[in-house]
């Protein structure tokens, strides 16, 4: 889908910490569509050829990864494919991190002896990710590894990497695909970035 005026059409919404500095902001693309789409068929077909004939359980991150996660199983071409969630909030109502971590929902199932790739929309300062590692490997699966659909690899605060990148991207706020502000934007079968 080609969109010359991504803001029409969709919410403008408030930024700014005061009602003196707000200013109204509308979503630029970044990434169009046609590019995402693209790139998550490569991402499905790597990882296919790395799971070749071995179970692989995606465990998507809440709330962020779930559209990623959808095209993504989609592209992978294995025998045996099972999906999981976790919740996870660290930013507030905010462009800026809190720094918090919390698990907002538990896996259902158990991954002891299981092959686990890790979903995420976004690495960003690498807290979440450090997180969930973490909380991951306490849980003895057979393997694990990452794969996300963006890294801001220059907001780095934790040494961590995902095994499969979809897309690095400049430090901009960005929107859409499964992203949001103020749980808007979600929406966009784009990436945006707001200003
Ligand atoms: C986003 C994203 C990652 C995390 C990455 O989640 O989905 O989980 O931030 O940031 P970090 O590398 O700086 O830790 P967010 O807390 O915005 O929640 P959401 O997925 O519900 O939108």
């Amino acid at each position: 889908m080609t969109n010359d005026n991504p803001g029409q059409g969709w919410p403008s919404i408030l930024s700014g910490s005061s009602p003196g500095s707000a200013h109204k902001t509308q979503p630029q693309i970044l990434i169009p569509s046609e590019r995402i789409t693209a790139r998550i068929l490569e991402l499905g077909a790597e990882i296919s050829r790395d799971y070749h004939g071995r179970p692989l359980r995606l465990i998507g991150v809440l709330k962020g990864a779930w559209i990623f996660l959808a095209d993504l199983i989609r592209a992978i071409d294995l025998e045996e494919v099972t999906v999981d969630f976790l919740g996870v909030a660290t930013y507030g109502e905010a462009k800026q991190t809190s720094g918090e971590v919390r698990l907002t929902k538990d896996l259902d199932h158990s991954i002891e002896g299981v092959e686990v790739l890790l979903v995420e929309d976004i690495l960003d300062t690498g807290l979440t990710f450090d997180f969930l590692l973490n909380v991951l490997r306490n849980r003895k699966p057979k393997s694990l590894r990452a794969v996300t659909l963006l890294d801001k690899a220059s907001r780095r605060i934790r040494p961590v990497h995902a095994d499969y990148v979809g897309f690095t991207i400049p430090d901009e706020f960005v929107v859409g695909f499964g992203l949001d502000f103020a749980q808007n934007f979600r929406q966009l079968p784009y990436i945006a970035v707001l200003r």
